[in-house]
């Protein structure tokens, strides 16, 4: 029996149309046709996504839109979440970090990392987060956007006065949401359910989202006392990946590779990104470090990236599904002109007063 067909609705990039489900249908049904319709319609590409129980939307795309990635009108952003990238669906993928608090973020050099974090900052530069920044390669990266950064790390030894600063912050949270819930002071802050939402908006701390630019380099040791500080930094980054999301501090970590080779605990620290960016790598290997548990048709997915198309990445998400975004391009003086306009935004925080870049870095 075939499904009802609703509406048909022309966009920019092709049709969309919406199917009620028959009776015994389900979504895969229609999926598992999807690579038949593209062809039998002589459409680009033809995705199905489910919009409420018994019903599917099918977007018809016409061309590659990733080709020039172009941000759809209607992107869906709002607080703490930022439209960051186009989807090979033509609809825009939304980097939300109240839903996904950590992300990883993979890929060879020159594959487009660290543009994906520009459009991060600048998306978020014009709400009222905290935006920190640990960028080891002499900032380079980062430090355009100081203006709008509350703190800066060019060195590993600034991060690792950083790191402790933070999970202080995050500790002193936990205890401001044991104090208004009346929770038992002793209670370990890992059996806290509640979270900054559940406080009043007057009390209620900013969001902080730290933003790690190549993470080998933050971990690279040249010597038996680098090892030690190194390991204490691995261990504060878990520290804020397991207990963060409660307090309101994301992370975003950036890196060519994230395996065993960055020490102890490394696994660990990726097991918390549960947000996973995978762009263009050099080997399998890479690409199984940032999907491999999620999909395994997405690490072949990612192995396939051109490097002519720097921007390009395959998005997993944590129910195992995966797709393909790509980052429009955005200058850096652009995104630091954005950083410069939205300056007065930069929150009060006075545990990271010490760390704030000098607007002129
Ligand atoms: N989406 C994109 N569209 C066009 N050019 C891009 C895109 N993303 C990155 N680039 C270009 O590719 C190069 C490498 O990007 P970059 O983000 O610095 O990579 P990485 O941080 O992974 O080394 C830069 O010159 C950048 O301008
Ligand atoms: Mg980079």
């Amino acid at each position: 029996m075939p499904p009802r067909r609703g509406l048909l609705r022309p966009t920019s990039t092709g049709l969309r149309i919406r199917l009620r489900l028959a009776p015994g249908q389900e979504p895969a049904d229609i999926a598992a046709s999807a690579e038949r319709l593209r062809h039998a319609w002589g459409v680009h590409g033809v995705y199905v996504e489910p919009v409420m129980p018994g019903v599917v939307e099918l977007r018809l795309v016409g061309f590659d839109v990733l080709r020039r990635a172009r941000m759809p009108r209607k992107a869906g952003g709002g607080f703490l979440r930022v439209p960051v990238a186009l989807r090979e669906d033509a609809t825009a993928f939304v980097r939300d970090y109240r839903a996904i608090p950590h992300e990883l973020v993979l890929g060879a050099t020159l594959s487009g990392k660290s543009m994906y974090l520009r459009h991060l900052i600048t998306g978020l530069a014009g709400m009222p987060v905290a935006l920190a920044g640990i960028d080891c390669k002499r900032g380079v990266e980062l430090a355009p956007f100081a203006p709008r950064l509350s703190a800066l790390a060019t060195e590993p030894a600034e991060a690792a006065e950083l790191l402790p600063v933070l999970v202080r912050e995050m500790e002193d949270r936990y205890d401001l949401i044991r104090a208004r819930q009346g929770i038992a002071p002793s209670t370990p802050n890992e059996e806290i359910t509640s979270d900054v939402w559940g406080l009043p908006e007057s009390e209620r701390p900013v969001s902080i989202v730290l933003f790690v630019d190549e993470v080998a380099e933050l971990f690279l040791v040249a010597s038996r006392k680098d090892e030690e500080r190194r390991d204490e930094m691995v261990t504060q980054l878990i520290r804020l990946a397991q207990l963060g999301r409660a307090a309101g501090i994301y992370l975003e970590v950036c890196g060519q590779r994230f395996g065993a080779e960055l020490g102890k605990g490394a696994t660990m620290l990726r097991a918390q990104l549960s947000g996973r960016v995978c762009h263009r790598v050099n080997d399998e290997p890479s690409a199984k470090m940032a999907l491999g548990d999620i999909a395994t048709e997405a690490v072949g997915a990612a192995c396939t990236i051109a490097p002519e198309r720097p921007g390009l990445a395959v998005v997993g998400d944590t129910s195992g599904g995966w797709f393909r975004i790509r980052t429009p391009y955005l200058s850096l003086a652009d995104a630091a002109a954005r950083c410069e306009r939205t300056a007065h935004l930069v929150p009060e925080l006075p545990a990271l007063k010490p760390f704030r870049p000098t607007a002129t870095a």
